[in-house]
């Protein structure tokens, strides 16, 4: 089977595990820093704060920028359950805009009418790694005085306007999953200009607790001494995976230009086919290509296209069932139908196979497998 995304690692990633693993701290030691700052100068975002996955990155990420109960997060349905169960365990609840129904990603135009008293957060995710429509929600989020949060758990790497994600909101969540564009196994971070987001993030992911003395309000009490300032958790990522991280980061540029090659040789192979629509893709954007998501005409022609790849050794993937489809999204009170576009993507979409180790060899395969797929079913 071609799997839709892997990991890849390499001997040198494995040597950087081993030595942490040989030394004094597996976690709380200095290889979670470090990678911090090896985030920090490939993105271009003065701080960067390393969580043990995404999904804490982005509970942290919203409760340092504010989010408390009673207040509402406007995001998008087309993405992993996560980014709205994140607003949900701090009590806030989530109002679902629809998207651009070619690159999937939330559509400012919607956002605008859906901003009311209760909106703290507008939270675009950059879907498949293309970056959101920035310059057009940063004055919606200005208008309404609220913050710009970006969930960037597909887009390390990618480009907006000649700008980094990481730069491009007034916060940023990465993940590094393994399928993600670099791997700690778990893990993922908030990266922000915004010094007091940092630290809020920094201290929620080790029990609210802080040591730094000039933050104290009992500085004298001794050297041991520590406060909890804010309800924290454990959140923290071990120095065990930061030193994986930080050697993937140095080929994350690798990464994403293979993908690249991956998506132009999809774009130029698969461009006569009438049964489907490939990735849309906005002008001064540059995706990082986390997916390839081809989309069928048909809302029908989807399933057997799926299940014809799948026995043909093609691990694709749906990505995504809105949100509110979910059993307890529905059982919050959400009903189907308020985001057509989202439910018509995911009614059509299947993720083929894209990742950086995939070879020449695999890419032809897929192709084929495609295009003999898409003449027959879609
Ligand atoms: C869009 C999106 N947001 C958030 C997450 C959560 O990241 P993690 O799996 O690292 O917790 C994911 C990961 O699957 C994702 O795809």
């Amino acid at each position: 089977m071609i799997p839709y995304g892997r990991q890849w690692l390499e001997e040198d990633d494995i040597d950087a595990v081993v030595e942490v693993l040989r030394s004094d701290f597996l976690t709380t030691g200095p290889a979670v820093p470090a990678f911090e700052a090896a985030l920090a100068a490939a993105t271009g975002a003065p701080h960067a704060v390393a969580l043990n996955s995404g999904t804490s990155a982005l509970h942290a990420m919203y409760a340092a920028a504010g989010l408390v109960a009673g207040d509402e997060i406007v995001t998008s349905p087309l993405t992993f359950a996560a980014t709205a169960n994140a607003a949900l365990y701090l009590g806030a609840t989530v109002r679902f805009v629809d998207v651009e129904p070619d690159t999937g990603n939330l559509d400012p135009v919607g956002v605008a009418e859906a901003m009311g008293e209760r909106t703290k957060l507008v939270v675009p995710v950059d879907f498949a790694g293309h970056p959101a429509d920035y310059d057009a929600l940063r004055p919606v989020a200005e208008r309404y005085a609220v913050r710009l949060v970006a969930d960037g758990a597909h887009s390390l790497g990618a480009r907006y306007r000649g700008r980094q994600v990481g730069t491009l909101a007034d916060a940023t969540e990465v993940s590094f999953h393994p399928v993600k564009p670099i791997t700690t196994a778990e893990g993922g971070a908030v990266l922000t200009a915004d010094e007091g987001i940092a630290r809020h993030a920094a201290l929620f992911r080790t029990h609210g607790i802080t040591r730094e003395p000039l933050d104290l309000h009992h500085p004298d009490e001794g050297s041991w001494w520590n406060e909890q300032h804010v309800l924290g958790f454990n959140y923290r990522l071990t120095d065990v995976q930061a030193a994986l991280g930080t050697n993937q980061l140095t080929k994350l540029d690798r990464f994403i230009a293979r993908r690249r090659e991956i998506a132009a040789a999809y774009d130029e192979a698969l461009a006569d086919l009438d049964g489907i629509e490939l990735p849309g893709r906005r002008p001064d954007v540059e995706p990082g290509w986390h997916l390839y998501v081809i989309r069928t005409r048909v809302p029908a022609r989807r399933r057997p296209l799926f299940e014809r790849l799948r026995r043909e050794g093609l691990g694709v993937q749906v990505h995504y069932l809105p949100v509110y489809w979910h059993p307890y999204y529905q059982g919050l009170g959400y009903r189907r139908g308020v985001c057509p576009n989202a439910e018509r993507f995911y009614q059509t979409a299947i993720s083929l196979p894209i990742y950086p180790r995939m070879t020449d060899a695999e890419l032809t395969r897929s192709i084929d497998v495609v295009r003999d797929a898409v003449a027959r079913y879609a």
